[in-house]
């Protein structure tokens, strides 16, 4: 008897591949519905994807993405042992911010991979993905910048910790803040590991 309830990863990614729920869909070239390991550790969500992603249907392989593998790498991370991605899976026009609708039509999508994956540590990157996890989760109404540095516990799904931290996009134009990064991914490596 099968008693597993949640989809795995490749049946999500079907269904963001074939979905129609926002107007997104039509323009994309390519839906991104994110790539790494079913059970990783760490999940870290961006904001949406641009050109290139659109282009390839593969999440951070722009300019923020080579940033992101870089710093990511500096720590000891690779991106197969993580599992990245947006809170929305198709690129709007221009890179414009999506909209309250579109994050809403998404977020059955993103809360699926959450729920599969279960990471330990939920890191957010920027304000969008911040700002929709912790309307879920009942945390701070602040921007990023106010919450980064902390460590917020779960209590209501099988993730136990978010780190909130900078978008890479964000990275590029302001190099000051990437010690801020790398501290906050250093953060949550150890609590991936649970030396807390
Ligand atoms: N920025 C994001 O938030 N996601 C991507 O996939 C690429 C850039």
């Amino acid at each position: 008897m099968d008693l597993r309830t949640e989809p795995l990863l490749e049946e999500i990614a079907a269904r963001i591949r074939s979905c129609t729920r926002c107007g997104l869909a039509a323009l994309r070239t390519n839906a991104v519905p994110g790539e790494g390991l079913q059970h990783a550790p760490i999940m870290l969500v961006g904001e949406a994807p641009g050109e290139k992603e659109d282009d390839t249907g593969r999440p951070f392989v722009g300019r923020s993405g080579k940033l992101l593998t870089e710093l990511l790498e500096a720590e000891g991370l690779k991106r197969e042992d993580l599992f990245i991605t947006s809170i929305i899976k198709c690129r709007p026009p221009d890179n414009r911010e999506p909209t309250r609708e579109e994050v809403r039509s998404c977020a059955p999508h993103l809360l699926m991979q959450l729920d599969s994956i279960s990471p330990r540590v939920l890191v957010t990157m920027g304000n969008s993905a911040y700002e929709l996890f912790s309307n879920t989760f009942y945390l701070p109404n602040k921007k990023v910048g106010e919450v980064r540095g902390k460590v917020f516990r779960l209590h209501s799904t099988t993730t136990s910790y978010l780190v909130p931290t900078y978008h890479p996009a964000g990275l590029i134009y302001n190099r000051k803040l990437i010690p801020d990064f790398q501290n906050d991914i250093r953060t949550a490596i150890r609590y991936s590991k649970g030396t807390v």
